[in-house]
């Protein structure tokens, strides 16, 4: 199984994985030993569809060896690609949606062979949310609270391929949030393409807001960490700062995507919020929120995007001092109303723009690490550092990735003494907790 694209696409991996584990179908070792291979794909940008013809040309050359092993392709790459996908790749034996995930078990079928090939459940809108899940860390896990996008971003494919948006009841999402808690779940992420828009689209008797899920879930008993990813800036209303606020486990942190600092390309990307909107709403959330971290999304050579614009969209990344930005190059996509539009701009130009943007965000992430040095910072320990086996892994509460030296398993949380900081990560030591230091006294005394 291979997945693409955003943390949505990741935990509906999460749930094939859990559907086909239930029909009998482990995680093979290799690729080459693999029966069935699923990916679950993305479209967002070029990109991730060059990377899976790359993988879907090694499946199917395997497949010519041995012509019982399966390929099936579902996610929003297959969805936007639902009339041609089989045209396109005739070694594909079953292609859904994001929606349809639901039936994919039904489908492949036990043991996954005899597959009659097919046009399978594209265009199909269903939550998978009652499917058993397969979950990587039993510490920390995913809550989809939508799903779908009501946004006309005209650059953005999502919502042709995810559709309009659905919120799941607020009833359903508490009840899993508090099975989590009961299995030992410490941290969930809420996801939504637009999240803080959940709510709006339910019945009169159950319509409720975002931040009233937010304080739902903080007064579920065990769950310590909140996040939600990603909120639009022109839905983030003062119900939902008040709540983050207020709750104890809402973290210190939120993903806010710029796109651009240019009112005049944020209104042709059709984000419905100026350059002036979006910073009094980030000194509005400050200004609530003490030591709130703040990440972003920018796109660079928007069609029609000027040296003024591209300049404009660096002053506001000085202004609000990110904490991390994901930066992207500007990708056309068929269908959508950007990629229609003259004045695309030239890849050079992009290129050059893009290594300034990363240049401006890497040097202020740093900067804004390095503030947190000398600081004791609360951390959820992951695993052991990917890159010193010596030492072990943890993210903070602002979610930065901390690597120490400690002694606590996964899971815990602990505090960490930040020692050192790069623009990605911080380093430390676990401070000693202070029952230690009694016994440490009463052996000395
Ligand atoms: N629903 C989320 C995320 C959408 S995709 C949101 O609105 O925040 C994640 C990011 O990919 C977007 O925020 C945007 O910065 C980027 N993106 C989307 N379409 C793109 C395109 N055509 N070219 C380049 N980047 C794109
Ligand atoms: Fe795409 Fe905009 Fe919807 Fe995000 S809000 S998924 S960028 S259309
Ligand atoms: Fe990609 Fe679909 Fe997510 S296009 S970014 S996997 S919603």
């Amino acid at each position: 199984m291979a997945t693409f694209g955003c943390q949505m696409n990741a935990h509906d991996s999460e749930r094939i994985k859990g559907m086909l584990e239930e029909l009998g179908l482990g995680e093979a070792p290799t690729a080459d030993e693999a029966d069935v291979v699923v990916f679950n794909t993305c479209t967002i940008r070029e990109k991730p569809d060059t990377k899976l013809a790359a993988y879907l040309g090694e499946a199917a050359a395997r497949k010519r060896e041995d012509p019982d092993r399966v390929i099936a392709v579902g996610g929003c790459y297959a969805e936007a690609q639902r009339e041609r996908i089989f045209e396109l790749y005739p070694a594909v034996d079953v292609a859904f949606g994001p929606g349809s995930i639901t039936h994919l078990g039904e489908w492949l079928g036990a043991g996954g062979v005899g597959v009659a090939r097919g046009r399978f459940g594209l265009d199909e809108r269903g939550f998978a949310a009652e499917l058993p899940m397969h979950r990587e860390r039993s510490f920390q896990a995913w809550v989809q609270v939508s799903m779908g996008c009501n946004s006309v971003c005209s650059y953005c494919i999502v919502p042709a391929v995810r559709g309009r948006e659905q919120s799941r009841r607020p009833g359903e999402v508490v009840a899993e949030v508090t099975r989590l808690a009961t299995q030992g779940v410490k941290e969930i992420t809420l996801l939504g393409q637009n999240v803080n828009s959940w709510g709006r689209d339910l019945l009169p008797e159950i319509r409720t807001e975002f931040g009233e899920l937010l304080r739902a879930c903080d007064a579920v008993e065990g769950i310590e960490r909140i996040r939600f990813t990603s909120p639009h800036p022109k839905d983030f209303r003062d119900p939902v700062i008040a709540a983050m606020a207020e709750c104890d486990a809402v973290c210190e942190q939120v993903h806010l995507p710029l796109q651009s600092g240019s009112s005049r390309v944020l209104k042709a990307m059709r984000r419905t919020y100026t350059r002036e909107r979006y910073l009094a709403l980030v000194d509005k959330m400050r200004a609530a929120i003490p030591d709130l971290a703040i990440g972003t999304d920018i796109i660079v050579g928007f069609p029609g995007e000027t040296e003024d614009d591209f300049v404009q969209t660096l002053e506001v990344v000085e202004e609000v001092r990110y904490d991390s930005a994901f930066t992207f190059v500007y990708s056309p996509r068929a269908g959508t109303e950007a990629a229609a539009m003259e004045e695309q701009v030239p890849h050079e130009v992009k290129i050059e723009r893009m290594e300034r943007l990363v240049e401006t965000v890497q040097t202020i992430a740093r900067e804004r690490n390095h503030g947190r040095v000398g600081r004791v910072e609360e951390v959820l320990v992951e695993g052991v550092s990917r890159t010193d086996p010596a030492l072990l892994r943890g993210r903070t509460r602002r979610n930065t990735t901390v690597n120490f030296v400690g002694t606590a398993a996964a899971g815990e949380l602990v505090d960490v003494l930040v020692e050192e900081a790069t623009s990605m990560t911080l380093r430390g030591t676990q401070t000693v907790p202070s029952h230690a230091l009694v016994t440490l006294d009463a052996c000395a005394s």
